[in-house]
């Protein structure tokens, strides 16, 4: 079975949802036997954003040559995306919604003819046999009684993609309030660990 392991914090050591990333990644090692780990590290190692000739690129014409490695990346990534059953992702919100990073990966993965067709009916997903599993820490608080509720543009948005592309249920361990104070942060932190530690197994 084939697990693709990605973080995308730039708080390295301090980051909550790289935390909480690995306390998944760890209760599925220890629940299922044989798993084959790829770990990437977005935040160490970013795509590039689009372009126009990245685009270009992908319709078939030839790529200027500054393009070849970051094109390779992106190839790279969907066939990681691709090849995975199990997707665990940790996914800080940063100004409301995903890191850019993140964002750079979404646009690498979501892909007409690959993870998406249009059809008749519309849109239809070409993912969907995946687990995706998302990590979330935010630093206030986004319940759907909080009046922040209507700034929620990280889960909301992630739902939407995974769904998109054919995930109808991704599943989210989330961590709240972790700017609220350090007690807080403690007992968010314990919770979304003890949520990861008990975790369905694969
Ligand atoms: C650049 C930046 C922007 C942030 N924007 C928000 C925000 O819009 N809303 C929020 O609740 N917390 C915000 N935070 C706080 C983070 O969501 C919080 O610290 C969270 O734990 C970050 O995840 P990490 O610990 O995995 O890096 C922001 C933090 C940073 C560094």
């Amino acid at each position: 079975m084939k697990l693709l392991h990605i973080d995308s914090s730039v708080l390295g050591p301090n980051s909550v949802s790289r935390q909480v990333s690995a306390a998944i990644v760890d209760r599925l090692q220890r629940t299922t036997s044989g798993f084959d780990i790829v770990y990437r590290d977005l935040a160490t190692t970013p795509l590039g954003h689009l372009s126009g000739s990245h685009l270009a690129a992908s319709q078939g014409a030839a790529p200027p040559a500054d393009l070849l490695a970051d094109l390779s990346a992106g190839q790279t990534v969907l066939d990681e995306f691709l090849a995975a059953d199990i997707v665990v992702l940790g996914a800080p919100m940063y100004n409301f919604t995903i890191p850019s990073q993140l964002k750079a990966w979404i646009d690498r993965i979501v892909v007409a003819g690959k993870t998406f067709k249009y059809g008749p009916q519309g849109p239809e997903g070409l993912a969907g046999h995946k687990r995706v599993i998302v990590a979330i820490s935010r630093g206030g608080l986004y319940g759907p009684d909080t009046p922040a509720a209507v700034g929620e543009h990280l889960e909301t948005y992630l739902r939407w993609v995974f769904g998109f592309i054919g995930v109808a249920n991704p599943e989210f361990i989330v961590a709240d309030g972790i700017q609220l104070g350090p007690e807080h942060r403690e007992k968010a932190l314990a919770s979304a660990l003890h949520a990861a530690a008990t975790l369905k197994a694969a």
